[in-house]
């Protein structure tokens, strides 16, 4: 149903400097595995099967990581480090990935503008990388909004509800509540100046867009820093038709900051470095048990 995810990944990010001045910010590590890989795998768990980057200049890893690297895998091949890339395999397996370059840095509606020629007519998710999501109880974010969009067949935002004192940080939305995790949004500011912000639900980096979205962003003019904003088109579009916001099931982490990025850091070596490991133990251990003993 929804086969496309877009991830805008052109963006400098300057918080991590200098880890991110010749390195991606989507390629910094969460444990063992780079941002952006948490997003795809989300992306996959929902259905999606292709990927669609939108890079910008010295972004070319971002392309090497999703692609195979002969050399690497022909000296490791047979060792044990070789299930060390059981998973971008199967990754790489499982999705296409194409890429296109955003050359100037207009802002995020202008990113999701830019991959338009790869995503055409059809809905689809947008994933941005520094929010890492996670739900251990059940389906991953995008999965509970691809459930949602078969139902309600119009744009949805997930939000989550944030201090007020962090508004000023996000795209914040107003709705009228039509379950108690589901809002039909009536209004929503970017950024808002502190005391200004029409609630406490935030928009963060997971979105499933209508394709007439490209069109709204096309008569959006710049917005909040100048830049323009998904945030304004997807305004028009509730105005014009409805969009649905979603409090979503499961935790987020800002890993465009440095606590949040340290938070999830934290979070998954537990909950995900730390099981998996034990599961390949335990998986090892009863290879060996029934190997035959002659
Ligand atoms: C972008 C969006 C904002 C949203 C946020 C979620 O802002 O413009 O509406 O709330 O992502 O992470 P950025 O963090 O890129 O400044």
């Amino acid at each position: 149903m929804i086969n496309k995810c877009l991830f805008p990944a052109a963006g400098y990010g300057t918080r991590f400097l200098p880890a991110t001045k010749s390195m991606p910010k989507e390629m910094m590590p969460v444990v063992n595995k780079p941002l952006i890989e948490y997003g795809v795998e989300e992306a996959l768990q929902a259905g999606m099967e292709s990927m669609c980057i939108v890079t910008g200049r010295g972004k070319h890893t971002l392309m090497d990581h999703f692609d195979k690297n002969y050399e690497l895998e022909h000296q490791i091949e047979g060792t044990n480090k070789e299930v060390l890339l059981d998973d971008i395999r199967r990754t790489i397996e499982s999705a296409q990935f194409t890429f296109i370059r955003q050359r100037e840095m207009k802002g995020l509606g202008h990113a999701i503008l830019t991959g338009r020629e790869l995503i055409g007519n059809e809905p689809f998710a947008v994933v941005l990388a520094d929010d890492l999501c996670v739900n251990h109880e059940g389906d991953g974010v995008l999965q509970q909004m691809v459930k949602l969009y078969k139902q309600f067949r119009c744009s949805i935002v997930a939000v989550e509800e944030v201090p007020l004192t962090e508004t000023h940080k996000y795209g914040v939305i107003d709705g009228q509540c039509i379950r108690e995790d589901l809002y039909r949004v009536t209004n929503m500011v970017e950024k808002p100046e502190s005391g200004t912000e029409p609630s406490n639900l935030a928009i963060i980096g997971r979105y499933i867009l209508t394709p007439d979205i490209f069109e709204f962003i096309e008569d959006t003019e710049a917005g909040k820093g100048g830049e323009i904003q998904i945030t304004d088109a997807l305004l028009r579009q509730a105005e014009q038709g409805c969009v649905i916001a979603y409090k979503f099931k499961g935790q987020r982490f800002d890993c465009g900051s440095v606590e949040g990025y340290m938070e999830a850091t934290n979070h998954c070596y537990k909950n995900v470095y730390l099981k998996d490991k034990d599961i390949v133990i335990k998986q090892e251990r009863t290879e060996k048990e029934v190997e035959p003993a002659c």
